[in-house]
């Protein structure tokens, strides 16, 4: 099997050190894999994605990107780990234009490297190449978070870390969001994406895992988590009725 990219074992974690909120969460991403993290509100999937990303102290458990242990590592220094993280809500500057936004993202980088990298950014995506000039605020929801991650692969990161990247889309956006995130792991990185909407989660990625109160419930491959019915009456919140709706 391929060196996964991800690979977070054990990680207890919490936001003061005497209340955890992960007792022993282990989640793995393999190289060219989107992995969704799925479960009830307050279930810990932020603060996951937040322990990986750097920015809420692991108290035990171990963090490794393609095999280099990370844990501990506090966030700004992570962009040089390959780690990148896009926040549900405020992730791009509303008053700076799209292209500042982009410079931004490329603030550590080599200046040569970084006009390279927003042209590839704007050549990859035409809509912000339209834009370019104009301010992030004008953006649609949908836009916005293409821009944010656009700003995040300004690092060329391995693991990109979503928080409910559709979070507030239309159907529509969130489909068109899913199709570009699919087209961000070509090159053998990984998405961890933590997302409300579970059913459109587990349609567009590979292997799911649910949280339940700070620790792992189930996981596998995300066709077969679909076709769960308990799953959909229990962990996701549907009424049974609703599980039908779950299957692709
Ligand atoms: N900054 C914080 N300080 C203290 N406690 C927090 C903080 N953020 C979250 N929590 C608590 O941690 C627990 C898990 O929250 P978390 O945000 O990880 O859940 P979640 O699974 O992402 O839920 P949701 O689906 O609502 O986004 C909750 O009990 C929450 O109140
Ligand atoms: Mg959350």
């Amino acid at each position: 099997m391929t060196a996964p990219v991800l690979q977070a074992e054990g990680i207890v974690a919490g936001y003061t050190a005497d209340l955890m909120i992960l007792h022993g969460v282990s989640v793995e991403v393999a190289p060219g894999e989107i992995v969704a993290i799925i479960g009830p509100n307050g279930a810990g999937k932020s603060t996951l994605i937040k322990a990986i990303a750097g920015l809420v102290k692991v108290s035990a458990g171990r963090i490794a990107i393609d095999g280099r242990e990370t844990t501990g590592t506090p966030a700004h220094l992570l962009a040089a780990a390959g780690v990148a993280y896009v926040p549900q809500t405020d992730n791009v500057f509303a008053t700076l234009s799209i292209e500042e936004n982009l410079v931004l993202g490329g603030v550590t980088l080599p200046g040569r490297q970084a006009r390279a990298r927003i042209e590839e950014a704007l050549a990859r995506y035409p809509m912000l190449a339209e834009r370019r000039r104009q301010k992030a605020g004008i953006l649609s929801g949908g836009q916005r978070q293409m821009l944010a991650i656009a700003r995040a692969l300004m690092t060329a990161p391995r693991l990109i870390l979503l928080d409910e990247p559709t979070a507030g889309l239309s159907p529509m956006a969130a489909e068109e969001l899913f199709g570009l995130i699919r087209g961000l792991v070509g090159g053998g990185a990984a998405v961890l994406m933590v997302e409300q909407n579970a059913r459109a989660a587990l349609r567009h990625s590979d292997r799911g895992y649910v949280l339940a109160e700070g620790v792992n419930r189930i996981e596998g491959a995300s066709d077969a988590l679909l076709a769960d019915a308990e799953i959909g009456a229990i962990f996701l919140g549907l009424r049974p009725a609703d599980s039908e709706g779950l299957r692709p």
